[in-house]
């Protein structure tokens, strides 16, 4: 499973953040999207803007980029960045679960291009009053958007060790996943877990160390991962969003996902083969009850990944993979 590392990007986010944002897989996002002047185009996942820069200087003149986020800081930066574009940026703080609605009122009713690139921004890697990284003394936040849903420390302070064991597995694939649940209840009869440096170095000290020769993520890596995957309920909100996003796309539109950990490139890789399927009927049927037709196909390599090039240059781009696909007429 190849993880977005908080303690190594944390660093990374500092230098990245007083560079400007680098915005991943950039020149692989334009081809697949390969806007063109006049284009109607959606970024799910807006962050610091770098994406729909490219996309709306390539759509000029007359193209139009609505770009979601569900945290409001990146609508303020976003539109920081973007005000040379005037009303061709067109921007919503929203979660992509609701891009059908949020997009029919603002107009992007049919698009050509659909671009998601999940997970956090560099921003919220470097903003250590919401503990997104292993070394914020911030009191455990990690909602893209802190007006809805629970804070990470509340899922510490209130779910039973078989829970908390579940979520660790399920979402952060940790083989300690027990032993952390254990600890963390063990240790909450004391004092709550409250801050990110806190449950890290509880995580620490329960975690075996690695083997020799190992290269080895922060061992509280899968934990923070789990964590801010259920805040923000992101397996859930996927597939809903992806969904909706075809039913937006004109025939021959594209959709690029960027993902950064081996359960949301799941989801996306599932979604294109049962799009590209058509049909949903059970194999043992002998003609089709579903009714439903393909509406995408792959396009390119699946997945791509980053050159090494730019690995180099921006190592938050390592674990980024990138599927694309075309709409079919319906
Ligand atoms: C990797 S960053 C995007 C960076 C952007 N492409 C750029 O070039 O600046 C991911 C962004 O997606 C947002 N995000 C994650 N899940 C979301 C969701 N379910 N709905 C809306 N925004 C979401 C995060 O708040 C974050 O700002």
């Amino acid at each position: 499973m190849s993880l977005q590392d908080p303690e190594g990007s944390a660093r990374e986010a500092v230098a990245i953040v007083e560079a400007g944002h680098l915005p991943v897989m950039e020149e692989e996002v334009m081809a697949a999207l390969s806007p063109i002047p006049g284009s109607f185009q959606i970024d799910a996942t807006v962050g610091g803007g770098g994406h729909t820069f490219r996309i709306l200087e390539a759509a000029t003149p007359g193209g139009r980029v609505l770009g979601l986020d569900a945290d409001p800081a990146a609508i303020r930066r976003s539109s920081e960045r973007l005000r040379p574009f005037g009303d061709r940026a067109v921007l919503r703080q929203a979660n992509f679960e609701r891009i059908g609605e949020v997009a029919r009122d603002a107009g992007f009713g049919a698009v050509d291009g659909v671009l998601f690139d999940l997970g956090l921004s560099s921003y919220q890697l470097a903003d250590l009053e919401r503990a997104f990284s292993f070394r914020a003394a911030g009191l455990l936040d990690m909602r893209f958007d802190t007006s809805v849903g629970e804070p990470a420390r509340r899922l510490l302070a209130t779910l039973d060790e078989r829970q908390l064991a579940d979520l660790l597995q399920r979402y952060g694939e940790e083989p300690s996943a027990r032993r952390i649940a254990r600890a963390i209840v063990e240790r909450r009869r004391s004092e709550p877990i409250e801050t990110g440096q806190q449950l890290a170095q509880l995580v620490v000290s329960v975690v075996p160390a690695a083997r020799p020769g190992r290269r080895r993520i922060h061992p509280a890596t899968r934990t923070f991962q789990a964590l801010r995957i259920a805040v923000n309920r992101e397996l859930e909100v996927l597939p809903v969003a992806l969904a909706a996003a075809v039913d937006l796309l004109k025939p021959e539109g594209r959709l690029a996902v960027i993902s950064y950990h081996s359960l949301e490139d799941r989801i996306v890789k599932r979604f294109v083969a049962a799009e590209r399927r058509g049909c949903i009927c059970p194999p043992q049927l002998p003609v089709c009850v579903c009714g439903r037709s393909p509406r995408l196909a792959p396009v390119g390599p699946q997945p791509q990944r980053p050159t090494e090039a730019e690995v180099s240059g921006n190592p938050r781009a390592r674990s980024a993979r990138l599927r694309v696909a075309r709409r079919l007429a319906a």
